[in-house]
């Protein structure tokens, strides 16, 4: 796949900047295995970053100009940025993931970057697959600005740097999973991040006879112009209404116990639902983590359906399409559990499969989902991966 991915980056980039890159550069996108809509909400998020990602060839320029271009998007022009014009502009599309990322670099090191940069990218995320895609591109370039200017950034300013980038310069009030799943990514482990105070600590993913498989259910999931925002502002609501008598600072600071007493404080009906969701699926997590840890595959499997039931009744996130793909495949024995993945609304969802069985999988939830919904599917086997990094043997 790399070797590819850097050939087809390689001779494109002669044609479009008549020179060859300087460095290649590659950051994964993520899954998250279960804890959603937690990380907003200072609860416990367990995801992993994923060998499918953005790759960049990169040259150095002496202006200080920075020149993108997307083979995702080839029907876009070179987009030609000069330093000074770091601000957002709907034209400049994708790109202004990147402006938002160099603009609070040159802040937050207070330097103005001597030189510009040739770049060119390619990701075999689809973006809108809620595997994270602007999360991906994101760490990708501020990894590259880190490491050509030698700014001495830690991996954890490139993580705020990225959110902040979604909240202030996009707009989209995300948490700060994505970017830490991929920033902190680790081969073969997962991720178990408390987000109320950035700890976390990495589990292996032995999952014996077991793989991971991803099906994209092609609904485009828009983040900017869904209900994401609406979620987090009902779970604001919930939140006040429980603070009018307890002592808490976010949604996951309470149990399930004290949450039940409580529950009737949150009189809009939906806004008590959302919370419900949060205070189940941050035990669920926890309780997820013990499973991997004591290697029970199955009670693992069993969280992962019922933070998707619980996706679907409470949170009101999954729709027809992931759901139509939940159910196909639980209905399978050699299936240890399903669930949807990252925001929702559209995207991709994760199962646990028998690793002798994965086609038998492909074909039926394929066939379950064309007679549902009328269109195709798409499924990924990945390798759980390693965060940005230079890929130093391509030159
Ligand atoms: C998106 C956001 C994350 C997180 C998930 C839901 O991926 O970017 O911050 O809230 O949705 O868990």
């Amino acid at each position: 796949m790399t070797e590819n991915v850097i050939a087809l980056l390689k001779s494109s980039f002669n044609d479009l900047f008549n020179e060859q890159p300087e460095f290649y550069y590659f950051s994964p996108g993520r899954i998250n295995l279960i804890g959603e809509h937690l990380d907003y909400n200072g609860g416990h998020v367990f995801p992993a970053a994923i060998s499918f990602g953005t790759y960049a060839a990169v040259s150095i320029t002496d202006h200080p100009i920075f020149n993108f271009y997307s083979l995702n998007f080839k029907e876009e022009p070179i987009h030609s940025i000069p330093n000074e014009d770091l601000i957002f502009d709907k034209k400049h599309s994708w790109t202004n993931y990147a402006k938002g990322v160099i603009k609070y670099i040159e802040e937050q090191t207070n330097t103005t970057l001597p030189k510009g940069l040739n770049i060119c990218v390619y990701g075999n995320i689809q973006n809108g697959a809620g595997l994270s895609s602007s999360a991906s591109l994101e760490l990708l370039i501020g990894y590259i600005i880190n490491d050509i200017f030698s700014l001495n950034l830690s991996q954890l300013d490139l993580i705020k740097i990225g959110q902040r980038v979604e909240n202030e310069f996009i707009g989209l009030n995300s948490g700060i999973m994505d970017q830490f799943a991929i920033g902190m990514g680790k081969e073969s482990h997962a991720i178990l991040l408390n987000c109320n105070d950035l700890s976390y600590e990495y589990a292996p993913l032995h999952l014996k006879n077991y793989s991971l498989v991803i099906i994209n259910s092609n609904k485009r999931r828009e983040l900017s112009d869904s209900k994401y925002n609406e979620r987090r502002a009902e779970c604001e609501l919930a939140l006040q209404k429980l603070q009018t008598k307890l002592n808490i600072q976010h949604l996951c600071d309470l149990d399930v116990n004290t949450y039940e007493q409580n529950k009737n404080l949150i009189t809009d009906i939906n806004a008590q639902k959302r919370a419900k969701h949060v205070v189940y699926e941050n035990t669920r997590t926890l309780e997820a983590l013990n499973a991997l840890q004591n290697n029970d595959l199955t009670v693992f499997g069993k969280l992962m359906n019922d933070s998707h039931i619980s996706l679907k009744e409470d949170y009101d996130v999954t729709g027809k399409e992931l759901d139509t793909i939940f159910e196909s495949a639980i209905e399978l024995d050699y299936v240890l559990g399903s669930r949807m993945t990252g925001a929702g609304f559209g995207g991709c969802a994760i199962a646990l499969v028998q690793s002798d069985k994965i086609k038998d999988f492909k074909n039926h939830v394929h066939a379950q989902y064309m007679k549902v919904i009328g269109y195709e599917p798409e499924f990924y086997e990945v390798n759980i991966s390693d965060g940005p990094k230079k890929l130093k043997e391509y030159r």
